[in-house]
């Protein structure tokens, strides 16, 4: 296991509990989840599943209950909630559906981004306000009010606005929640191009199941754990790469990746309720055998 090569995030059993009154909701029921420096994920899964809550987890926003959490080589579990905030602060960047939550209505583009930079003179804060706003396509807005942007040019600010820090770790949930279908596609595509450029971590959250054509790695979270994942086929990517740039129109989407259950660290593995009712499998025990190297699970 030493030698094994750590990953920029690491989840382990992770576990979040949200206490109200009387009632307790396992929001991340024991998850397990790797992503590597530089990746580009996609989270999607239903309403109330857990997603927004492992993004909060993953940008230090809260606290997780049980488990393992390691970013970027960092013990989050071990933080007191000072080094969260610093944490917050240095290492992630977040865009969220609401522009309303990413942006201050009160200061221009220009001045939402150099409000968040640290550590900066003016000049160059004014510098680096100028080369995002150009990053994201919105040079000439930098005195544009939010009120006076569209949905999606908001989200463009709100972009620059997470990106402004150059954190390592870009958490987006839902982006493209609140824009029509063209502009959440020329939004993703800002985040495909990103991450290529800034090799900048993105996992990004969302209802969308075409944003799935062209994210290598998607992974479906089910009641606070990761059910399934699917990945692209390297001859899907070779048809992408072949049409870079171009207006985007593949067909094939359904063979576009291969999905496979995903199994934890103990061996257990989640059967979706497709797959079950597929294979007709109804009471709660199911037969286990190996057939000819391979495992076969019956119903009763
Ligand atoms: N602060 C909180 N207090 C109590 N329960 C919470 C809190 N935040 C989330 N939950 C509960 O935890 C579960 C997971 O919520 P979460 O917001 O992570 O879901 P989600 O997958 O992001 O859903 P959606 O797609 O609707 O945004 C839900 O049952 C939710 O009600
Ligand atoms: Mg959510």
């Amino acid at each position: 296991m030493s030698e094994e090569k750590r990953a920029f995030i690491e989840c382990d059993n992770l576990v979040k509990l949200y206490k109200s009154d009387e009632v307790e909701v396992m929001a991340l029921a024991g998850m397990d989840l790797w992503v590597e420096e530089g990746e580009l994920l996609a989270v999607i899964g239903k309403s109330g599943s857990g997603k927004s809550t492992l993004l909060n987890m993953l940008g230090g926003l809260e606290q997780p209950s049980a488990g393992r959490l390691y970013v970027d080589g960092k013990d989050l579990f071990s933080f007191s909630s000072k080094q969260l905030g610093i944490y917050r602060k240095n290492t992630v960047g977040f865009v969220w559906q609401n522009s309303g939550r990413n942006l201050f209505f009160y200061m221009t583009a220009e001045e939402n981004i150099k409000a968040v930079i640290r550590n900066k003179t003016g000049k160059e804060k004014q510098e680096r306000a100028e080369y995002l706003l150009n990053r994201v396509g919105l040079s000439g807005k930098a005195k544009s009010f939010p009120s006076q942007l569209s949905g999606g040019e908001q989200q463009r600010v709100a972009i620059a606005v997470a990106l402004a820090n150059e954190p390592k770790l870009l958490l987006a949930d839902e982006p493209t929640g609140a824009v029509d279908e063209k502009t959440a596609k020329q939004i993703q595509e800002l985040f495909y191009s990103l991450n290529e450029e800034l090799h900048v971590t993105i996992i990004i959250v969302t209802h969308d199941l075409s944003l799935a054509d062209r994210v290598k790695r998607v992974v479906m979270i089910s009641d606070g754990k990761i059910g399934t994942e699917k990945i692209m086929r390297e001859a899907y990517q070779e048809k992408l790469r072949a049409v870079e740039g171009k207006e985007f129109s593949l067909e094939d989407r359904e063979v576009s990746h291969d999905e496979y259950a995903v199994l934890d660290r103990s061996g257990r593995v989640q059967l979706s309720e497709a797959v079950r009712e597929a294979a007709g499998i109804s009471s709660k025990k199911v037969k286990i055998t190996v057939e000819q190297g391979q495992v076969v699970i019956k119903g009763e």
